[in-house]
């Protein structure tokens, strides 16, 4: 009996690790759902549903994969698969004063998007631009202290800089961040959908107005000859309307009005606003920084000419 049973252990025993590849599923008592039809990767297709009896696909003819790379190493992401420009870029050719269409349920702007882009401004931009909206968020005090956070202050969204901004352009601020990184970009932390959201906040609750409007800042172009007239369009587009009055009151910056020819108390000494000194102030802004303000001009890459009809402006505002 013990040799029968010793045989039979034996005889199994050897018979069940023979080692060799087989096709066919172990002995399983039990099924369950463990053995069931499918096709491997690098095994025949034995299910008739591909003709050339191949289970591993080839890619469709024209697709690239979010992440592959291809020819010389560019790894495609999913930015560049992007179909729809008005949407994740703002623009549409230029700045646009629409919303995409992507987020407008029968053409209209939903409320649930400015609901949306409540949260999503006070976590990231009201740091900066003031829970209320009003550009004196915590981070900015430090900014007007001449603090080391900021180097310029950010405007508040009732500022006409950004009311009369045109949607495409905050969308722009937000994905590009401004003026090379005074105000950084935020296209990592915010995904498409929530810019426009926070947009949509801003019109709605913020600026009270309607939700597409505003003005696309004219491009000045390239200006050949300096004039008044260039200078006074420039006072527009270079944004300098933001920081810098034309009727005497004090912004962020000192009014041009009756700036030339005036004396200028500085951290450098007294100083006469002459084209020199203006001049000098538009280009390298730290060099000077007129005593009462901070040192929040920033560096905005004015050509000679640009820098001359922009002084014929300020000289035309006795
Ligand atoms: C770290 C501080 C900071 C945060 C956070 C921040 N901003 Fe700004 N923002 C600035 C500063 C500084 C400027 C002014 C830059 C300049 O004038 O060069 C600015 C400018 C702007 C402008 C004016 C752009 C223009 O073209 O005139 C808009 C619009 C704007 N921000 C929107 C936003 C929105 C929306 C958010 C939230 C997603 C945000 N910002 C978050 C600092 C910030
Ligand atoms: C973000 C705010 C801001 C913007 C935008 C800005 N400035 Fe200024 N600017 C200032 C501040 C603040 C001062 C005073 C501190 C200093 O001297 O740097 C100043 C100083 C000046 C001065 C010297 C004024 C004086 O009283 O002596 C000139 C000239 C000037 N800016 C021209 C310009 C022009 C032109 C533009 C547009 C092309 C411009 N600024 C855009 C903030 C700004």
């Amino acid at each position: 009996m013990r040799a029968a049973l010793a045989t039979f252990v034996l005889v199994f025993g050897l018979a069940g690790c023979r080692g060799g590849d087989s096709e066919e599923p172990p002995v399983h008592l039990i099924h369950n759902m463990d053995v069931q039809e499918k096709g491997k990767a690098y095994r025949k297709d034995t299910s008739g549903l591909f003709a050339d009896g191949r289970v591993m696909r080839a890619p469709v003819e024209g697709t690239v994969a979010t992440g592959s790379s291809f020819g010389n190493n560019v790894v495609v992401t999913l930015d560049q698969l992007n179909t729809d420009a008005h949407f994740e870029d703002g623009v549409d050719g230029k700045d646009n004063m629409t919303f995409p269409a992507a987020v407008k349920v029968g053409g209209e702007i939903p409320d649930t998007l400015a609901d949306r882009g409540r949260s999503r401004y006070q976590i990231y931009c009201s740091p900066c631009h003031g829970a209320t909206g009003d550009g004196k968020g915590t981070v900015a005090g430090l900014a007007l202290d001449g603090g080391p956070r900021l180097t310029v202050p950010p405007p508040a969204m009732t500022d006409e800089r950004v009311t009369g901004a045109v949607a495409g352009r905050i969308y722009a601020a937000i994905k590009n961040g401004v003026n090379n990184g005074n105000m950084p970009s935020y296209a990592s932390q915010i995904p498409v959908e929530d810019r426009w959201a926070i947009i949509a906040y801003i019109r709605r609750d913020i600026q009270k107005q309607p939700y597409e409007g505003g003005e696309a800042i004219k491009d000045t172009g390239v200006i050949t000859v300096a004039s008044l007239e260039a200078g006074k369009a420039l006072y527009k587009s270079k944004i300098c309307f933001s920081c810098h009055s034309i009727d005497g009151s004090k912004i962020v910056g000192p009014s041009f009005k009756g700036l030339y020819g005036s004396k200028q108390p500085t951290d450098k000494g007294e100083v006469v606003a002459d084209d020199a000194y203006l001049k000098e102030s538009m280009l390298q802004p730290a060099a000077k920084i007129v005593t009462g303000y901070p040192p929040a001009m920033p560096q905005l890459g004015l050509t000679d000419i640009e820098v001359q009809s922009l002084t014929l402006f300020i000289a035309s505002l006795k």
